[in-house]
């Protein structure tokens, strides 16, 4: 059975050894090296490799390669679900309160332009960095991942009828959306500068802190309160098309957010120097302050809050959520801790449990095993 909150993959990954002398280039798209050897496991980096990135054989980081392999058994697209429920609850005049339609529509507007933020990420600024042909199999089926995941946002929108500028343009128009789209792009706007180059601490610990930003803020702590918000509807039969697609997302991003954390990990083993005291007091505070911009985002998007969800609550999740994140990558909580207010969430990725809870249909791809997701 795989368990993807076992981060300790990485932490079992061999002791760093020093890189070979010759230097090749790093994008695989160098000139060929006629007389250079085969790549032998103990060559492979994450970061700043010098052995040819085009051998995905021999395999060194096995955990990059199973999650490959369990994000393909977890193929889904969002038109097999069917949104007549929602459509008729959407279009009926007590159905939903207002303050419901305002939390889902700007849920929705968050999400929408965010996998797109995070797929641009991977691929214009992490992938030419990650110097593993077996983590770059994984991020090539991530970035179809998060085309998937945007293509759950048009057919949603398509189906409801929603204004597609409203929802599309929120991440510049809400201001506690913005400032949280803001906030991520900050630390991916220097490696995509053409010249930015891993290889000083400097340039790797910039690298480290995109990585921060997106797998285990972005997509490892606002998301799951976006999940929380949509299955809590979901669970009182509310919007059941939509909370299934969150379902699957959901189980998308908990390997994403895996893969980032062990992808973090393994950095730290072959890099230690760049995991300094400064920078870990870094980190923690760029958790602290992504968890304080969610909880304006909360206070946002559901000033009165509805049955079973408030701001307050949403906080809360956030504070535990973000001390799991940072026990996650070593580092000391940054909130006094806290009881998980949702623990329903952890049912929420049991999709068989779930067949019979929204009544609904559910593609069975999965055949990897349970995950544990949280
Ligand atoms: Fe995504
Ligand atoms: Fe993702």
């Amino acid at each position: 059975m795989l368990d993807w909150s076992d981060t300790s993959s990485a932490a079992k990954a061999p002791a760093f050894i020093p890189l070979p002398e010759t230097p090749t280039d790093a994008t695989g798209l160098g000139t060929i090296d006629r007389s250079g050897g085969r790549v032998s496991v103990d060559e492979k980096r994450m970061i700043n490799c010098r052995a040819d990135v085009n051998q995905l054989l021999p395999l060194k980081y096995k955990w990059a390669w199973e999650k490959y392999l369990a994000g393909c058994n977890n193929h889904w697209m969002p038109t097999e679900v069917s949104m007549q429920a929602d459509i008729a609850l959407w279009k009926s005049r007590d159905g939903l309160t207002e303050d419901e339609r305002r939390a889902i529509k700007r849920n929705l507007g968050f999400f929408a332009a965010s996998e797109s933020l995070v797929a641009n990420n991977i691929v214009l600024a992490i992938y030419r960095h990650l110097t593993n042909p077996e983590c770059r199999q994984y991020l090539l089926r991530q970035s179809f991942e998060e085309a998937v995941h945007t293509h759950t946002f048009q057919y949603i929108v398509e189906s409801l009828g929603l204004d597609e500028g409203e929802l599309f343009n929120m991440y510049r128009e809400v201001p506690s959306i913005t400032e949280k789209a803001a906030w991520a792009l900050k630390h991916t706007q220097h490696l995509d500068d053409p010249d930015f180059k891993t290889g000083k601490p400097e340039t790797d610990q910039a690298f480290m802190r995109d990585l921060v930003a997106f797998y285990v803020i972005f997509e490892g702590m606002w998301f799951y309160t976006g999940f929380a918000q949509i299955l809590s509807l979901g669970r009182r039969n509310k919007m059941v098309g939509i909370a299934e697609q969150y379902q699957y997302i959901l189980r998308d991003e908990s390997i994403h957010l895996n893969f980032g954390i062990d992808v973090i990990n393994q950095i730290k083993i072959e890099n230690p120097h760049l995991w300094t005291k400064a920078f870990q007091e870094e980190i923690r505070d760029m958790i602290r302050t992504a968890a304080e911009l969610e909880a304006a985002y909360g206070r946002d998007t559901m000033p009165r809050g509805f049955l079973g969800l408030n701001a307050a609550l949403c906080e809360t999740y956030m504070h535990f959520i973000a001390n799991r994140r940072c026990a996650q990558i070593g580092l000391a909580p940054v909130f006094v801790e806290t009881e998980n207010p949702f623990p329903w969430m952890s049912e929420a990725m049991d999709l068989k449990k779930e067949k019979n809870f929204f009544e609904t249909r559910v593609i069975e791809y999965q055949n990897g095993g349970a995950l544990n997701w949280e």
